[in-house]
Order: C-alpha cells, then sequence, then structure tokens
C-alpha cells in the first residue's frame, strides 16, 4: 500500500487531508475515530475577544455549495485556552490553531502566549474572513507582511497564513507572507457572494453577502493553488475548496498542494475526510505512486504517469 505522509510537509502530517478552520469547530464534537483518520484539525478561528457572530439566518444553501455568514463566533482567546485548548490537545491528530485579529498586536500576542504550548504543531492567522467589518487584511501585501512579521518573531511554532482567493492581490500577498516568514499558505477561504429571495427581492443573508464555499468554488482554488505553487516552488500549501471528493483532492495535490483542507464537506458529511483518506491510499496504491508526495505539483511537471 502507499504511505500517506507527506514527506516535505513542516507538520509530517500522517495524511494530506485535513480539516478546514470552521466546520469541524474544536475537533472534540466529532467523532475521534474520524478525526484520528485526518492529518490535521485546524480549529475554528479564535479572536482575542469573544464573538458572539453575525445575526441569522449565516447560511443559505446555493447550487453546488453554500453561502455563509458566521461572523468568527468564538469563544475569545482566554476562555478558549482555558476550556477548549485542553481537550484539542487531547484529539488524536495534530493540531493548528486558527487566529484572527484586527491588529497585529493583538494576533502577535496570542501567538506569543501558545508559544508556551508546545503540543500544538502549528497556527494558522486567518487574514480573510469575508464575513466581519473588517477590511480583509489578506487583500494588502503591507498589512500582511505586517501581521506576520509580528507574529513570527514571537513562535516557532510552524505558521500558516490564510489568505482569501482573489486573483489580483493572492500573489503579492503570499509574497509578503513568505518574506515576512511564514512557513506555509492556506488557500483559499470562502468566495464573497450574495443570494436574493427572488420573492421578497431582498438579499436572504442578514449581512446582505456571506462566503461561498462547496464544490462551486473548486476552479477558483484551484487557480490560486496553482498560481501560488508556480511562483513560490518551495512553500507549504494546504489548499482548500470545493474538495468534496477523491478527484477533487487529487486534482488539488496535482495543481501543487502539500495538504488538502475539508470544510463544506465535513457539513455535509462528517464522515467524508475519513472516506477521503481511505480513498486516496488507494488511489495512489492503484496507480503505483508510493505517497501523495510523487503526485503534489504534477500539473507542473507533465501530469501523472499515465501508462
Ligand atoms: C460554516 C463555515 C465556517 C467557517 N469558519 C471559518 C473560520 O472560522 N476560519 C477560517 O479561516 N475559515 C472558515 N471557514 C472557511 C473554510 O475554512 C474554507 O476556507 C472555505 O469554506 C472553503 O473550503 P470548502 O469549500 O471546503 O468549505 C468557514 C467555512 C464555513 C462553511
Amino acid at each position: 500500500m502507499a504511505a500517506l505522509s507527506t514527506r516535505r510537509f513542516a507538520l509530517d502530517l500522517a495524511t494530506p487531508i485535513v480539516l478546514a478552520s470552521g466546520p469541524a469547530g474544536f475537533g472534540f464534537e466529532l467523532d475521534g475515530s474520524l478525526v484520528a483518520a485526518v492529518g490535521a484539525l485546524t480549529t475554528k478561528t479564535v479572536t482575542p475577544e469573544p464573538r458572539a457572530g453575525n445575526p441569522q439566518p449565516r447560511l443559505v444553501d446555493c447550487p453546488s455549495g453554500l453561502l455563509n455568514s458566521i461572523g468568527l463566533e468564538n469563544p475569545g482567546f482566554a476562555a478558549f485556552v482555558e476550556e477548549y485548548l485542553p481537550r484539542v490537545l487531547d484529539l488524536p491528530t495534530r493540531r493548528i490553531i486558527s487566529l484572527a485579529a484586527d491588529r497585529p498586536d493583538e494576533i502577535g500576542r496570542m501567538v506569543g502566549l501558545l508559544e508556551e504550548i508546545s503540543e500544538i504543531d502549528g497556527v494558522e492567522l486567518n487574514l480573510s474572513c469575508p464575513n466581519v467589518d473588517a477590511v480583509i487584511i489578506g487583500t494588502n501585501p503591507a498589512l500582511v507582511g505586517e501581521f506576520v512579521r509580528q507574529s513570527r518573531a514571537l513562535t516557532t511554532h510552524p505558521m500558516f497564513v490564510k489568505l482569501p482567493g482573489d486573483s489580483t492581490t493572492m500573489i503579492p500577498a503570499a509574497a509578503a507572507a513568505l518574506n515576512a516568514g511564514a512557513d506555509g499558505l492556506t488557500l483559499i477561504n470562502s468566495v464573497s457572494g450574495l443570494r436574493i429571495d427572488h420573492r421578497i427581492g431582498l438579499p436572504m443573508l442578514h449581512r446582505t453577502t456571506g462566503g461561498l464555499c462547496g464544490p462551486a468554488i473548486l476552479p477558483i482554488a484551484l487557480a490560486r493553488v496553482y498560481e501560488a505553487r508556480r511562483a513560490f516552488p518551495d512553500a507549504l500549501i494546504i489548499g482548500t475548496g470545493g474538495v468534496t471528493d477523491v478527484e477533487g483532492a487529487i486534482e488539488m495535490l496535482a495543481a501543487g498542494a502539500d495538504a488538502v483542507g475539508i470544510g463544506y464537506g465535513v457539513m455535509a458529511d462528517p464522515s467524508l475526510p475519513a472516506r477521503l483518506t481511505a480513498e486516496l491510499e488507494t488511489w495512489l496504491t492503484e496507480h503505483r505512486y508510493a505517497s501523495p508526495a510523487d503526485i503534489i505539483g504534477a500539473a507542473h511537471r507533465g501530469g501523472f504517469d499515465v501508462p
């Protein structure tokens, strides 16, 4: 059988299938055996102060996806550390802690406090939430650089930066993140979208727009991952967006992702990531690949060895 462990990944994951921030909560809400089957869990994003999130309605169905407007609901950093983190550290997988703040010093303070906790496997700076009032930091390369620099100075944990799938700003923002010391990129967050109730002619979400996730955004995520891999051959990339089957996971790896994040797919079916792990192993074995590393970035170098 093919070995699923990812050789060049800073986190040394047992499998490249990981749980994206948000839909899997803090991990302990899910069945332990499902969590054990993935390479890592990325926690729901935590902010310096508690956030109640956006008013209802927050979720709207779409063809091939979901529009969400959760608004970073979370217990706040102090309560997270006290009440949630011990349970996160007990999870039978790697744990990446997702953090967001309005200012670089605020996110740096949280990153610095987590530095003392050696069992953490990584931090992810969420600079891309589309559902809060603050500007999307991840579209501004200078701001991205400042957020990463201040956090990098305070931690030795592997650090990922989650960016929006904006085609014009992603590469400069990613360059700023990597130049400031980020170990990797998480691409992409959900994509701003709108639905209108056709009966009354008004937006269906309380905050008008929301973040589109699910199969509808797979081509967008693939394009950003492909572009990032081409621009940054050595960067670590967690490709996230629209993957709900093993074919999508294979596409994401071929585009250049070192790991594949699953968000919407967990809401649709909590057992999906575990199944993807098993199906990926079978596919690699059937195609005589020794590990996922053999197909990462294949689209940049002539594709697969098709007999
Ligand atoms: C309900 C929901 C909540 C989310 N919450 C977060 C979050 O707290 N932090 C974050 O970085 N991304 C969050 N996301 C975005 C996902 O991590 C992911 O980047 C995006 O949904 C695209 O992947 P997908 O199509 O597999 O869902 C959330 C997505 C959904 C659907």
